[in-house]
This record gives structure tokens, C-alpha cells and sequence, in this order.
């Protein structure tokens, strides 16, 4: 298939982008490198076109001559939308609106968007179905739940099959330290240059912590499989306490760094754990929950990749 891969030079689009290549598959990456390396994409064999979704021209020129899309494309993280709404709507809301009307002008009929487990919000109940309330509790999570909505108003009302990966924590490969990024880099970067790792709060908040591969694969199994449709959390139903995994990262460094808290942020919830079970079922994915092994394989990419040496201290 021609798969038009928007963000595809982000963190979790460049793993998407070598899984369907290694699938025979032919991508196309559309990035703004906003926040994506040409690096991540440069030493793949694809074709890439520097453009913004929220451009409607350049969408549809890129859409010519696809099969389907996997729309990654976002300004992510809660941070980065309470620090600039604005932004986060017109990219996670008309670029997504961009690219649903250049594939119905184009008659591609197949889309994967990257939602996020951010929309339901503080969970009230665990683990989080897909049926769960949605109270997003940032802009962010606003945005990729009406993004969500979009996709699948386009399935009703234009045929166009659409299938929402809803991703709980990811982390792995080519996510790089980025200061609005997850605690995962951002423990790494501090492990590595000896500083002690900071933890909003008591540290007994959990999260469910799924590997770039995982998701990867269900992008790609999502696109193939013909009946899928709808809502699909991604996730592996495990949780780790923040505490335990700054003591996992805290081990892998030369010298293990003190563990220090701060208060706690706005927009983060306490627990999120994933139910999986549609994942494994119509996906067919049965994620790593491995985190010691994961996390060693992460910090030995994340030390040679050195890029996070350039950040700024805190
Ligand atoms: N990382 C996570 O844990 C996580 C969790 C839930 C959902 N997601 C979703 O997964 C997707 C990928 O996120 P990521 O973690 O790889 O982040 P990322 O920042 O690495 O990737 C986003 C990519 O989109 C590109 N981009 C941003 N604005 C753009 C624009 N206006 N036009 C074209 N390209 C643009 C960026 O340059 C980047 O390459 C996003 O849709 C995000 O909402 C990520």
C-alpha cells in the first residue's frame, strides 16, 4: 500500500514508517520538523515532503496517488497546549480536518489517527476501556479526543474506515529528550549526567508504559486488517509507580542519581492503565512488559545518541 505518514519524522511516526517498510509497504513522511529529525527518517528509504497540515494545498498535493493514511502529525503533550492552545488546536484539530477532506477528494479510504489515552481524562475506573467517560483535563487532551471524533464522523457520513489507536505511555527508540517530553527521556538525560531525577508529587502515581515497537506494529496491523474500525487502546494493562521507575532508571546509570520530589503539575492524571483486550483481539498485538529489560535497551540508544547533552539545565 501507498501510506501517506503524517509525522512521520516524529518519535513514534519513524517507528511506524520502518514497520510498514519492513511490511513491503511504500510510506511517504509529511512533517513540518517541528518537533520530528530529519535524522530519524534519513537513513530510511522513503520519500519525504517538508510540509504543515494545517497548509490544505500542500495536504492534498501529498495525498495524490495514496492508498491510506497514518495521521501522526500533532503538537503533543499537555504542557506544550496549557503553554500555547492556540497552536495545539489548529494542528491536532483543522490539521486533522485537512486531512480527512483531501482523502475524501482524493478516495482514499483508510485512515489510522493516533489518539491518546489523555482523553478520558482522571480515570474512574481501571483499566480504561475504550467505553470510558472522556474528561479530557488539558487542551491537549481536548483536541486529539474531537481529532478522534473527527475521524470517525468521516466513516459515517464518507465511508472512509477509520481506526483510532489510543496510545497509553510510550517510550523507545528515537525519543529524544525534549523538556515539555516524558518522564522517561527526561529521567534518562538526568541519570546520564548524574543529576537527580525529580518526581511531581509522592511518586506513587502509575502509568502504563507500552514500547515504540508495540505501536508500531499496531499502526501497521490496524492498516492492514480489513474489518477493524473504531477506538483501539494501546497500551500493555501494566502499571509502574513513577518511584520504581526512577529507581530502574537510577540503576542503569554509571553512578545512581538521588531521587528528589517536586509538586505536583496541572493536567496529569494519577493512574492509567490500559484494558487491552480489543488490542489483542482485532490487533492481534501482545505488547513487552518487560519495563527492566525495555528500559536497559532505551538508555544504551539514548546514551549513544548523546543529543540530549544540547539541552538546557534545569
Ligand atoms: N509519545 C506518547 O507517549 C504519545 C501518547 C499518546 C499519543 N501520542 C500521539 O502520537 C503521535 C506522535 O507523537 P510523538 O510522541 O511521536 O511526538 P513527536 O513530536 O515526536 O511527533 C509528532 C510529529 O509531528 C510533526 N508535526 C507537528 N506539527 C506538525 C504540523 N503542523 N504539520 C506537519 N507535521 C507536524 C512533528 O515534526 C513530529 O515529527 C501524536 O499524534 C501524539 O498525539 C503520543
Amino acid at each position: 500500500m501507498n501510506v501517506l505518514v503524517t509525522g512521520g519524522a516524529g518519535f513514534i511516526g519513524s517507528n511506524v514508517v520502518a514497520e510498514l517498510l519492513r511490511r513491503g509497504h511504500r510510506p511517504t513522511v509529511f512533517d513540518d520538523f517541528s518537533s520530528g529529525f530529519a535524522d530519524h527518517v534519513r537513513r530510511l528509504d522513503v520519500r519525504v515532503i517538508e510540509g504543515d497540515v494545517r497548509d490544505a494545498d500542500a495536504v492534498r498535493a501529498a495525498m495524490a496517488g495514496q492508498d491510506a493514511v497514518c495521521h501522526l502529525a500533532a503538537s503533543v503533550g499537555n504542557a506544550r497546549s496549557i503553554a500555547d492552545p492556540v497552536r495545539d488546536a489548529s494542528v491536532n484539530v483543522l490539521g486533522t480536518v485537512n486531512v480527512l477532506q483531501a482523502m475524501r477528494e482524493a478516495g482514499v479510504r483508510r485512515i489510522v489517527y493516533s489518539s491518546s489515552a489523555g482523553i478520558y481524562g482522571e480515570p474512574i475506573r481501571e483499566p480504561v476501556d475504550e467505553g470510558h467517560p472522556c474528561e479530557p483535563l488539558s487542551p491537549y487532551g481536548a483536541t486529539k479526543w474531537c481529532g478522534e471524533k473527527l475521524c470517525l464522523s468521516v466513516m459515517h457520513l464518507h465511508g472512509i474506515r477509520a481506526v483510532c489507536v489510543l496510545y497509553f505511555n510510550v517510550f523507545g527508540e528515537n525519543q529524544r529528550y525534549d523538556a515539555y517530553g516524558n518522564v522517561i527521556p527526561i529521567f534518562c538525560a538526568r541519570a546520564a549526567a548524574g543529576e537527580p531525577l525529580s518526581i511531581y508529587g509522592d511518586g506513587r502515581q502509575t502509568r502504563d508504559f507500552v514500547h515504540v515497537g508495540d505501536v508500531a506494529r499496531a499502526n501497521a496491523e490496524a492498516l492492514e486488517r480489513d474489518g477493524v474500525r473504531g477506538p483501539i487502546n494501546v497500551g500493555t494493562g501494566h502499571r509502574t509507580e513513577i518511584l520504581a521507575l526512577a529507581g530502574m532508571v537510577a540503576r542503569l546509570a554509571d553512578r545512581p542519581p538521588p531521587i528528589v520530589h517536586a509538586p505536583e503539575r496541572p493536567g496529569d492524571v494519577r493512574h492509567c492503565t490500559a484494558d487491552v483486550r480489543r488490542m489483542k483481539a482485532l490487533l492481534g498485538v501482545s505488547p513487552r512488559t518487560d519495563m527492566p529489560e525495555l528500559l536497559a535497551e532505551y538508555y544504551r540508544w539514548f546514551v549513544r545518541d548523546r543529543t540530549y547533552e544540547d539541552r538546557p539545565r534545569e
